[in-house]
């Protein structure tokens, strides 16, 4: 694997490949067993959006690897002021060992690493966040024990999370539902590939897509960039939210996860979340192991 740009371009044998090294590295750093496979390797961050997880948890997982991270934020990189990505690609090419990208459109990321000679891993587009997901899916694994034949249900907008948990769920055996407005569907091709499997349903009926749901998940009304739709989407959104009616219907051990940061009361009700706030500060945590898989993986 040399990026990491979408889901949809790794393998099963691949995602289990890091969910297996993603456990090792949990568990040998709880215990304080360190590995220096990075040891000096550098990872730039681009954030052309804001981040508190994908940044602090990149940067520690640099640290913890024996490399080191640089944040280059996009007010202050040329980018910003329009140097194009092929020429940033190929001088950032010259210092660094690998660079992780938060932007808006996913054609960016591609150019980069199409542009560039060094690994790429997207940190979230408007298009998927790879990464969380696969924190996603070891927080899964962890706590049912196994990932393949358990039901996902994902209730809000149809965005980049549920266009990354629909590819990821589906390639790892789960049955995934999707509950949405009509207009606010997730990516049309990814649901396309996710039907022919059999596996994938998407309504505007949040209670239908919740019944016996293993794990239910929720992600913001309005994403990074559609700041101006909030007050609208917030009308549009109402009752597409995880509360206790929803919780009545999933599965008895139903285990609820966020990819954060949560608005309460709006797409799911402070009830529920501080009852699951074990499963979803995991979750977070687990986003630094999975992560410092990907790097092993992509870096090393
Ligand atoms: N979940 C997530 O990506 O969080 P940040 O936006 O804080 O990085
Ligand atoms: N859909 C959200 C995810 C944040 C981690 C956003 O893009 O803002």
């Amino acid at each position: 694997m040399k990026h990491l740009l979408k889901l949809m371009d790794l393998s099963k044998e691949e995602i289990d490949e890091i969910l297996d090294t993603a456990d090792k590295l949990k568990y040998e750093k709880k215990n304080g067993i360190t590995h220096h496979i990075l040891k000096g390797k550098t990872l730039g961050m681009i954030f052309e959006k804001s981040s508190t997880r994908t940044r602090v948890s990149f940067e520690v997982g640099m640290y913890d690897l024996g490399g080191a991270a640089l944040f280059l934020s996009s007010r202050d990189l040329q980018i910003g002021r329009g140097e194009p990505v092929q020429d940033t690609a190929r001088v950032l090419s010259r210092y660094l060992d690998g660079i992780m990208i938060r932007t808006f459109a996913q054609e960016e990321v591609e150019s980069l690493a199409s542009c560039g000679q060094i690994p790429v891993i997207n940190g979230l587009t408007d298009y998927c966040h790879p990464c969380q997901v696969l924190a996603d899916l070891m927080t899964i694994r962890e706590y049912k024990g196994e990932i393949s034949g358990k039901k996902l249900c994902y209730i809000g907008d149809g965005n980049n999370m549920t266009n990354s948990l629909i590819v990821g769920g589906i390639k790892m055996g789960m049955t995934v539902s999707v509950a949405c407005p009509k207009d606010y569907a997730p990516d049309a091709e990814i649901m396309k590939w996710a039907e022919a499997t059999g596996r994938f349903t998407c309504t505007d009926n949040v209670l239908e897509a919740a019944k016996d749901a293993d794990v239910l998940y929720t992600d913001v009304w309005a994403s990074m960039g559609q700041e101006d739709e909030a007050a609208m989407r917030r009308e549009i959104f109402k009752g597409y939210q995880i509360n206790r009616d929803v919780m009545n219907v999933a599965a008895k051990d139903a285990m609820v996860l966020h990819c954060l940061p949560a608005h309460r009361e709006e797409e799911i009700t402070a009830e529920v979340f501080e009852e699951h706030a074990a499963e979803i500060f995991d979750e977070a945590e687990n986003r630094l192991h999975a992560q410092k898989a990907v790097l092993v993986k992509c870096l090393a």
